[in-house]
């Protein structure tokens, strides 16, 4: 790219039909904001500047912005008179001296690519036109701006649908929003527009008309790939948008050696990365900066947010976040991993275990209903079914150390901070208050009592009474 290149990327619209407390740019797919969406596609194709207008929510945007991409910057659009002037409230931003290429874009318009941006700006730079539109031909072109062109086939101006005749309305190839323009000829551009129109705004699309009016010259890149045009007003389009990109994003992650068993039923955000043949079966969510090492399986009905899955490892019908799973691991089937979890290689979390701010040392393992929380597991450990580590006094937490290849028995209290040692056993049924050496036994189950026939006195005519009194004769 030759010239300097400014994006402006307009965020500053109430999204009104979204019908949302939230800003509407920061409704998210694939799991970042629209608005996030814009700018990293401006960003990665190159652009030298981006600066975006913010009104509506204005601190809110901001704040998420910022936390994106910290290079770019803001200008305020206080009232929302139109892209017209949204634009212009930008370059005034800017100053006198900018020159160059203006890459306006639309925070709304999620599925746009990098790819795209780059191709509208280089047949821009060669055509030396003052506007290329990026435009798409739709089947349905309801709420669009529609592209005029003239008996030459050049464009002559783009006319909003409130604004359109019956015969304009005919035309399916739409302004997409997207548009690259000569910065001089904008600046002058701008300053002619009026609001002479159904909405009363200033309409950034009427200097298409201006351009081609003027012999500056307006045209478009039209593409195929009509998803990446369309813009989101509501959340019905939101939805049909996301779906589309998840779909594009398994394509992309299929097509470089991972499989995808059920395609419908499975979301992979934006953000996450796979390694080659990790499987995913169906039901499967994968979201945030989640990672999935070579050759590991996960699914079916699994939900993972920020967690790193090491290679070779198996997490069946489990729920994590912000947790880290080690090399071939196996996880699940009804595991809830919470933030701070982390379990060594070959290790093993099982049945209806919920663990949070535990680390489980290299084949430890942790197979049935247990609650592990605060804790610290050493490597080859086994820990009975039904423990619970008991980290809460009801005021603060406090942690457990459980020593290397311990063996703790079944349903067992860890009562916080407990050390248990390394080697050392457990019996079934304890509760360990104190520390346990390593290599010691503690017990501390209290001795159990029989009494004699309670049943048959206590209970008499109940098939537990009967079943007790056959079981007493035939032993006779
Ligand atoms: C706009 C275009 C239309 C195009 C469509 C594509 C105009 C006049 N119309 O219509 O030709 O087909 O997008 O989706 O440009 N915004 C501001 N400040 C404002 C007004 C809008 O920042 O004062 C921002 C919005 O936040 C949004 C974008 O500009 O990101 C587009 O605004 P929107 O109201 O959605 O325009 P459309 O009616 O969809
Ligand atoms: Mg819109």
């Amino acid at each position: 790219m030759s010239e300097l290149v400014t994006s402006i990327v307009l965020a500053a619209g109430a999204g009104t039909r979204m019908k949302s407390q939230r800003a509407k740019v920061l409704h998210e797919l694939g799991g970042r904001s629209m608005v996030a969406h814009a700018i990293g596609a401006v960003r990665d194709a190159g652009a030298d500047a981006v600066i975006a207008v913010i009104g509506h929510d204005r601190t809110q945007v901001a704040d998420h912005i910022a936390a994106f991409d910290s290079s770019v910057s803001f200008v305020v659009q206080k009232e929302q008179n139109g892209t017209g002037h949204a634009v212009q409230v930008a370059l005034d931003s800017l100053g006198p001296d900018v020159e160059g290429t203006i890459l306006v874009t639309y925070a709304d318009v999620p599925l746009l690519e990098s790819a795209t941006l780059v191709e509208l700006l280089r047949q821009h730079d060669v055509s030396d036109r003052a506007v290329t539109i990026l435009t798409a031909e739709l089947n349905d072109p309801a709420g669009y701006g529609r592209i005029v062109r003239d008996a030459a086939g050049d464009v002559s101006a783009i006319v909003e649908h409130k604004d359109a005749t019956t015969a304009e309305l005919m035309i399916r190839e739409v302004n997409s929003g997207i548009m690259a323009l000569d910065s001089a000829f904008l600046r002058d551009a701008l300053n002619r527009l009026d609001t002479d129109n159904s909405q009363g705004e200033l309409y950034l699309t009427d200097v298409v008309a201006i351009a081609a009016a003027g012999n500056a010259g307006a045209g478009a890149y039209m593409i195929d790939d009509v998803s990446q045009t369309e813009g989101v007003n509501d959340r019905v389009q939101l939805a049909r948008l996301a779906g589309e990109l998840n779909r594009r994003t398994l394509d992309v992650w299929m097509r470089s050696g991972v499989t995808v068993v059920d395609p419908t039923s499975t979301w992979v955000d934006v953000d996450v990365r796979l390694g080659t043949d990790v499987t995913l079966l169906p039901g499967t969510q994968l979201l945030g900066a989640t990672t999935v090492g070579e050759g590991a399986t996960v699914g079916p009905d699994t939900t993972l947010r920020d967690v790193v899955v090491g290679a070779g490892a198996t997490v069946i019908r489990t729920h994590g976040a912000e947790s880290i799973i080690g090399a071939r691991a196996l996880v699940g089937p009804f595991a809830y991993l919470r933030p701070g979890t982390s379990l060594g290689a070959g290790a093993k979390i099982g049945t209806f275990v919920e663990t949070k701010n535990a680390t489980i040392g290299d084949g430890a393992k942790v197979p049935h209903l247990s609650y592990v929380g605060d804790a610290e597991i050493g490597e080859g450990t086994n820990i009975g079914a039904g423990t619970i580590f008991a980290n809460f006094d009801g005021v603060s937490k406090h942690r457990t150390t459980v020593g290397k290849h311990a063996r703790t028995g079944s349903d067992n209290v860890f009562v916080a901070p407990v050390v248990i040692g390394d080697g050392a056993y457990t019996a079934a049924g304890s509760v360990i208050r104190k520390d346990v050496p390593p290599g010691s036994l503690a017990r501390n189950e209290a001795p159990q009592r029989n009494f004699a026939d309670w049943v048959g006195q206590n209970r008499p005519d109940t098939e537990a009474a009967r079943a007790a009194q056959d079981a007493e004769e035939s032993s006779d």
